[in-house]
């Protein structure tokens, strides 16, 4: 069996607040496969964020350890590329300055970055916007611009925070085939929280279900459906299984519904 790319060992978080210690993340632990792209779902409030944070080193956990290609990277900042749940372009600076963010932060010289970052901008939907700002752009191309950055930096373990949240049903359509592409282009290993089960398992070779807070691995999935997926996909026996298997563990009982 190949070793794993990233792997969860016993993370735990305990937040103390003013009304007293909230466990948000009970041990969690799983493994994921270098190249593979594994969704992370569960109830509002258990935890997905917080592991994420972990996994960059912003957070460090109360117990446990994160481990990538085999090496202690716990609380270790720069190890993978991280988009966060509110990831923003930064209004005064144009689409390709905002691209190249990330790599002039790790020390690329802005002339280089942008020679990186153009030709990459053409062929991911974004040529003729390069020198526009934000304000500019639909959601779905902001979102570009924000993966795209995200993509660009060195790593080759991505973590995705809801990306598409926010987007209208055909936009998000259109960037999950968007995201794909990059995917199988850049071959990295991708982490995505979503909050939409039918986008998880449409992307995903895995899903891992966490319950309510605090936040524990309850399943993990297997999609073992081919590639390239057609969207009717959705109406397939196969994915239909795995569909109910995902809402069985995420319908609790109405009393623990709220975040
Ligand atoms: N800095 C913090 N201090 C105290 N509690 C926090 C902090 N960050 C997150 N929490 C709590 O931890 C739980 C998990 O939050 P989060 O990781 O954002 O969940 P998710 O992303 O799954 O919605 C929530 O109950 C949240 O209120
Ligand atoms: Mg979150």
């Amino acid at each position: 069996m190949p070793s794993a790319k990233l792997e969860l060992r016993s993370i735990a978080m305990v937040f103390s607040s003013s009304a007293g210690a909230v466990d948000a993340l009970t041990p969690v632990s799983f493994a994921i496969e270098e190249g593979s792209f594994v969704s992370v779902i569960g109830p509002s409030g258990c935890g997905k964020s917080t592991l994420f944070n972990i996994i960059a080193g912003l957070q460090a956990p109360s117990g446990g350890s994160v481990v990538i290609d085999d090496e202690d990277a716990t609380g270790t900042i720069g190890r993978v590329g991280y988009m966060l749940q509110k990831d923003l372009l930064l209004p005064w600076r144009t689409v390709l300055d905002n691209v190249v963010l990330g790599m002039e932060i790790k020390g690329v010289s802005r002339q280089r970055a942008h020679a990186t970052a153009l030709p990459y901008l053409a062929r991911y939907g974004l040529g003729g916007f390069e020198h526009r700002y934000p304000r500019e752009l639909s959601g779905g191309m902001r979102q570009r611009a924000a993966l795209l950055r995200t993509l660009l930096l060195d790593t080759d373990v991505i973590l995705l925070d809801e990306p598409f949240g926010a987007l209208d049903a055909q936009t998000r359509a259109s960037m999950q085939e968007w995201l794909l592409q990059l995917w199988a282009d850049f071959r990295k290993t991708v982490v995505f929280v979503t909050h939409d089960v039918d986008e998880a398992i449409y992307l995903s070779d895995e899903i891992v279900v966490m319950s309510a807070r605090p936040g524990r691995v309850v399943d993990r999935i297997a999609v073992p459906l081919a590639r390239p997926r057609p969207r009717l996909i959705t109406n397939a026996r196969e994915f239909i299984a795995i569909k109910e298997r995902c809402l069985d563990h995420l319908a609790p009982p109405v009393a623990e519904c709220a975040a």
